[in-house]
């Protein structure tokens, strides 16, 4: 951002939003209850900030893409979520956990026990020295409290059931630069899922794959959603995942500005369509954030008409003169 845009200096965002996170009851049972949630980078003493306020509340057992363009804050606010990184201003809770107010030790457990995390980078997900049952076992061992021979055969079991889960039970014991791109994140996502987290992030998982490859991927985040009961959210910009899921929300300008959501409606003859609707989102205070193709078809700028009707809100371009 430019310095000489008017835009609000990081000592206004933050009083505004610490005065605004009073505590409440908005989502106290959803996986994941982001609010108002303010992540500022400075370098070279120029601010950006990649998360202006963003609001997002993601259901227990929910499967969400994130979608939007480079820039927009998908990254900063998957990082946030994965406890790699500390929001500026607002409140971020994940599985009952305050993400603003952890110590360095609570924020080390919340890693290796309440996230699993996928990166996009292939090479960045697991050790190349080891094999992809030890790559699997490793979290477990981390965790480290029982050494004993009870927990070395409960730790194989967990390792065998998630490679049985995710279809890969013959490539136990190779090591990842014996595997493709698509079996090295699928071993990905068993490491990631070892330690039964309540949510699985991936940040753009099926970004270095051909897009057959990345379908199974897709599947096994699937698999992992359905049957092994987490709450997954994608990160992705693979129209085929965006458009398989239940839900998509959009990120614009650090923001989530629009959400699409698709339903399995069936007909008086028993034939299934998937019906899918965008929406935008209200935010708490009543704001929205309109479509810029809408605004551009209408020539909507500055200011717009609000008329109350019985069952919508009608929103029209300003009319100088009045009539
Ligand atoms: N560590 C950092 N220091 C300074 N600026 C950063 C840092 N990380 C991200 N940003 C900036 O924050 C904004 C959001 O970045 P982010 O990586 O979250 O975007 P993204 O939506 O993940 O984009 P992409 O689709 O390209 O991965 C960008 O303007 C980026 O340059
Ligand atoms: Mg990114």
């Amino acid at each position: 951002m430019s310095a000489d845009q008017a835009a609000p200096s990081y000592q206004d965002l933050r009083r505004a939003a610490l005065a605004a996170a009073e505590p409440s009851g908005y989502g106290a049972d959803a996986a994941i209850v982001c609010d108002r949630l303010v992540r500022i980078f400075t370098a070279d003493r120029v601010e950006v900030q990649a998360l202006q306020g963003l609001d997002l509340v993601v259901d227990r057992g929910d499967l969400v893409a994130l979608v939007g363009a480079s820039g927009s804050g998908k990254s900063t606010l998957l990082n946030i979520l994965a406890g790699l990184d500390v929001p500026t201003a607002g409140s971020a809770r994940v599985a009952g956990r305050d993400l603003l107010a952890m110590s360095a030790g609570d924020r080390l457990r919340y890693r290796r026990e309440v996230v699993g995390f996928v990166w996009q980078q292939t090479a960045r997900n697991l050790l190349p020295y080891l094999t992809v049952a030890q790559n699997i076992a490793l979290p477990l061992q981390l965790r480290g409290r029982a050494r004993s021979r009870g927990a070395a055969a409960r730790r194989s079991a967990r390792v065998a059931e998630l490679l049985e889960a995710l279809g890969m039970g013959e490539l136990a014991h190779f090591r990842p630069a014996q595997l493709s791109g698509g079996q090295q994140q699928r071993a990905a996502i068993a490491v990631a899922m070892v330690g039964d987290p309540a949510v699985l992030l991936a940040d753009e998982p099926t970004g270095e794959l051909d897009s057959e490859t990345a379908a199974g991927i897709f599947d096994a985040l699937r698999t992992v959603n359905r049957e092994l009961g987490a709450t997954v959210v994608i990160v992705t910009h693979d129209p085929m995942v965006a458009g398989e899921v239940r839900r998509t929300v959009a990120i614009r300008d650090g923001r989530t500005s629009s959400e699409v959501l698709r339903r399995t409606v069936v007909d008086e003859h028993g034939a299934e369509t998937v019906s899918e609707r965008e929406y935008v989102m209200l935010d708490r205070t009543g704001r929205v954030q309109l479509p810029r193709k809408f605004l551009e078809a209408l020539g909507m700028e500055h200011r717009v008409a609000v008329d109350l009707e019985p069952d919508h809100v009608a929103v029209r371009p300003d009319d100088p003169t009045g009539s």
